[in-house]
């Protein structure tokens, strides 16, 4: 299976960003977590990067791993996530599987209200939350999982 990993806006610096809520963690750390929650399954698992503060490069990246046969989609949109009615019609429409995922737990965040509030979840098989960069890791053995389900 090929698992794009997609992060968008100001997700470009994790590990350094705000480390008290999205951890010191980066994603270089993504391939070892994947191969020790999956082990031997983790060879069957080609995973694509992919990371923009745009919108529309989001979206194109999307349609574009619809015409490659991308399997799955993790998708951290990032405070997309609240907002954008044009990245949720993508996924709407591409029938690409896609996951969420959130670093931080969006609906613990109980001070600002508009981040428990999700536009992606409705598009997405799931969503995973709160693990920070283990979140990734598990949306792409679920995505897996999934996958082999759906065969
Ligand atoms: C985030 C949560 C969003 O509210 C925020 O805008 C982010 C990161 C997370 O991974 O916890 O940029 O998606």
């Amino acid at each position: 299976y090929t698992i794009l990993v997609a992060n968008g806006p100001n997700l470009g610096h994790l590990g350094v960003r705000q480390p008290e809520i999205y951890g010191s963690r980066g994603m270089d750390d993504l391939p070892g977590m994947v191969a020790s929650l999956m082990g031997d399954r983790a060879d069957g698992v080609a995973l694509e990067f992919f990371q923009s503060n745009s919108e529309g490069a989001l979206i194109d990246r999307f349609e574009l791993a619809r015409e490659q046969g991308v399997n799955g989609i993790a998708f951290n949109a990032g405070a997309y996530t609240h907002t954008s009615l044009a990245l949720a019609d993508c996924l709407a429409w591409i029938d690409v599987p896609c996951v969420e995922v959130h670093l931080s737990n969006i609906w613990a965040r109980t001070g600002e209200p508009l981040r428990q509030q999700s536009l992606m979840g409705r598009r997405c098989v799931g969503v995973i939350a709160g693990f920070g960069i283990l979140s990734y890791a598990l949306a792409v053995q679920a995505l897996v999982e999934h996958l082999e389900a759906e065969c």
